[in-house]
């Protein structure tokens, strides 16, 4: 092995965040100089193998570390693990995921039948989101893992839960749950305490028991007291229920551990894994019952698995701005740039002086801007340039604006490959 592959294994493997510590020199966004340097070589790798801008680079490799970080937790039970489809929804990280013996979240038909085509078994899907009256009925099956969203929906798929035995849990909407850009309005998730309640006695007059009490509080939860206090009201509501829980299912939310606000703050600076664990850990003995603590974390499993790369089509300057125009930005790929700033480099180091620089993407869009930072006044058009941390939430939110989607290219074992091509524009216009 090389030593920039030996230096990248260690910092993938024991988390970029913790490496970001000792590391002499690590970029605003906590990368380690090997980090970076192993993503401009499968770039440059997939760009010999015939990669064509704008394209999507997503590894196994971060996925794997961030793994290993969440799996040595002591969360005072037996932890696991669900793959939150809807956040990378990758036919060949599915494989990847399932072959590591692990199971999956959907919140929706297009999610379950995509899981069911990569292999996984009933018993390894979870069904989660709100209204699936309209599509779960036709693809029940004895043992189904559901949680129910409201009493609506229990009622309309009640008869299927029980003709087919589901294994059934609830999603309670807590306190904590909030619309992160209007903090005084609750969630739409969920069931209230009360309506929780006529839950319970509606699958106890069904024959079936609650094995799962659930919440997911939101994306980037800024601190592990939102998880304690969405525990202790799990806890009081289970207590009033009478309820013996198998599972508690907490959920998403751990945070990106390489994204910075739009205000430039580091968006895991509030929550340590330690303090996650712990919080998690002691509220746990509130249930006796509980046999496995379930979590389903969309982000910090595979927000730093993946890189968009655009390249330079056209320079301008103007009023003290240099303005990159690419073949690829955030009105097509990169949606996640209106709330977190990324790393953005060129694919070649270096580069002399910097200049403050905005790279838009090719829409007719003032918004379609994935950054403004200083970089290389020596960047000219034909030049790649690398958005780090697209690994999440980027797929599922590409649009066709103008144009078709982007290629994926997928590194796994130091395999890569192109899994899908770009779209023809003129194939989306038809
Ligand atoms: C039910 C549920 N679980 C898990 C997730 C993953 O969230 P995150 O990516 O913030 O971890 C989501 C995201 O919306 C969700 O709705």
């Amino acid at each position: 092995m090389s030593s920039v592959a030996t230096q990248t294994a260690a910092a993938l493997s024991r988390g970029t965040a913790d490496l970001g510590k000792t590391a002499a020199k690590v970029s605003a966004f906590g990368y380690p100089p090997a980090v970076i340097a192993f993503w401009r070589t499968q770039v440059r790798r997939a760009l010999k193998g015939g990669a064509a801008t704008p394209f999507y680079l997503f590894s196994a490799q971060p996925v794997a570390a961030a793994m290993a970080q969440l799996t040595a937790l002591d969360l005072g039970r037996p932890a696991v693990h669900w793959l939150s489809t809807k956040t990378q929804p990758l036919p060949a990280l599915l494989l990847w995921w399932r072959n590591q013996g692990r199971p999956a979240e959907v919140v929706s038909e297009a999610e379950f039948r995509l899981v069911q085509a990569a292999g996984f078994t009933t018993d390894s899907i979870l069904v989660n989101g709100p209204a699936k009256q309209r599509w779960l009925g036709p693809f029940s099956s004895p043992g189904l893992r559901v949680n129910f969203d409201s009493l609506r929906e229990l009622d309309s798929l009640l008869p299927w839960a029980k003709r087919d035995r589901w294994r059934v849990g609830l999603r309670l909407c807590t306190a904590e749950e909030f619309d992160p850009e209007s903090p005084q309005f609750p969630t739409q998730f969920g069931l209230t305490p009360s309506e929780a309640l006529l839950a319970v006695r509606r699958l106890k007059r069904a024959g079936l028991p609650v094995e799962t009490l659930h919440f997911h509080l939101r994306t980037q939860v800024a601190s592990a007291d939102c998880y304690r206090r969405a525990l202790d009201e799990l806890a009081a509501f289970a207590n009033a229920a009478g309820l013996s829980p198998r599972h508690l299912d907490i959920g998403g939310g751990l945070p990106s551990r390489n994204a910075l606000s739009r205000g430039g703050k580091r968006l895991d600076a509030g929550i340590s894994m330690a303090a996650f664990a712990l919080t998690v850990r002691q509220a746990v003995k509130q249930f006796p019952s509980v046999e496995e603590v379930w979590l389903e974390n969309g982000r910090f499993v595979s927000a730093g698995s993946g890189v968009l790369v655009v390249r330079v089509l056209d320079v301008k300057e103007r009023r003290g701005l240099r303005q990159l125009i690419c073949d690829g930005g955030r009105t097509l790929n990169a949606l996640v740039s209106v709330w977190e700033q990324h790393e953005l480099l060129p694919l070649r180091a270096g580069g002399g002086p910097e200049v403050l620089t905005a790279v838009h993407g090719p829409t007719c869009m003032a918004f379609d801007q994935l950054a403004r930072k200083p970089l290389a006044r020596s960047i000219r058009p034909g030049q790649p340039l690398l958005w780090f941390d697209a690994g999440a939430y980027h797929l599922p939110w590409e649009t066709r604006f103008s144009h078709g989607l982007a290629e994926v290219w997928w590194h796994e074992d130091s395999r890569l490959a192109r899994v899908r091509a770009a779209e023809s524009p003129m194939l989306s216009a038809a």
